[in-house]
């Protein structure tokens, strides 16, 4: 069992909470959301939020891979991010290189091992670098996935999947009867997880309650759990907590809730 307290922000009573160890989500999704705000209540740049905010990501990796979630996926940057004034689009192409310029030796000592989904190759050469050595750094890590979405879309994935797999229909190798919800997994960014390439919890943090384009085809059944702190606040508890919330939840897939055991 894993055990944590929360404080209540209104009573300050502290709750102690049990995590159920054989229900840890094997795949979390994170919409890191609310760095700007976080900065802008500081009276500083927007980019100071992100700069806590990768520290909070270095935190929230580890945290996850400790409890024993399998893949943590965290939306770093959209394919719609580049409408940003450029002195925030810059600095968060040079993220990635302080990021794993620091972060790369904890990665490794805690087994994790990093994969990059999106459109790499749009990415300054620095980015994609920094990218590329953490990949292959870490390729012998055998525990958590650290999947970051970079220059990631949700529908820009499916119109890739739709092109690719029209380009085998049209080269013979495929039918159109063919195309089932397999066909169209094979050709995601994140075919290569395999069983674990649907998110189980999807956490948003800073209160929007949207999905802005984020794996749209693949939170088609995952629980959704919105907080309300900033991303560069979001930290362990948080992360307990929104697990706690995902356990309380009865996934039923369309079909009917178990019944409950009578003794
Ligand atoms: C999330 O924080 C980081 C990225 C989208 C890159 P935001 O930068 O969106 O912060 P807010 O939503 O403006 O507060
Ligand atoms: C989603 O956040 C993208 C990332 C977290 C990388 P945004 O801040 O870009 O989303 P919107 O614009 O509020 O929908
Ligand atoms: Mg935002």
């Amino acid at each position: 069992m894993f055990s944590f307290s929360k404080k209540d922000q209104v009573t300050g009573e502290v709750a102690e909470r049990q995590l159920d160890e054989q229900n840890i989500p094997a795949h979390i999704a994170i919409i890191m959301d609310g760095n700007g705000r976080w900065a802008q209540q500081r009276h500083l740049p927007r980019i100071a939020g992100h700069k806590q905010g990768m520290n909070t990501v270095k935190t929230v990796a580890k945290a996850a891979s400790h409890l024993g979630v399998k893949v943590l996926t965290l939306y770093a940057f959209s394919t719609e991010n580049w409408k940003r004034p450029t002195a925030e689009v810059n600095y968060l192409m040079k993220l990635p290189v302080d990021f794993f310029g620091t972060f790369v030796p904890d990665l490794i000592k805690n087994n994790i091992r990093v994969k990059v989904m999106g459109y790499t190759d749009q990415l300054p050469a620095a980015t994609q670098k920094a990218v590329r050595d953490a990949i292959a750094d870490t390729a012998d890590c055998t525990g958590m996935v650290l999947n970051f979405a970079l220059n990631y879309g949700g529908r820009a994935e499916i119109v890739t999947a739709v092109q690719k797999l029209a380009q085998q229909v049209q080269a013979g190798t495929l039918t159109p009867d063919e195309i089932d919800d397999a066909a169209i997994d094979q050709q995601l960014m994140t075919q290569d997880l395999g069983e674990l390439r649907d998110p189980d919890l999807l956490i948003r943090t800073s209160g929007e309650e949207r999905l802005s384009n984020f794996m749209l085809w693949q939170v088609a059944y995952s629980e959704f759990v919105f907080t309300q702190q900033h991303w560069p606040d979001f930290d362990q508890t948080a992360l307990e907590e929104a697990i706690y919330e995902y356990q309380q939840r009865h996934r039923r897939y369309g079909g009917l809730a178990p019944e409950p055991t009578t003794k």
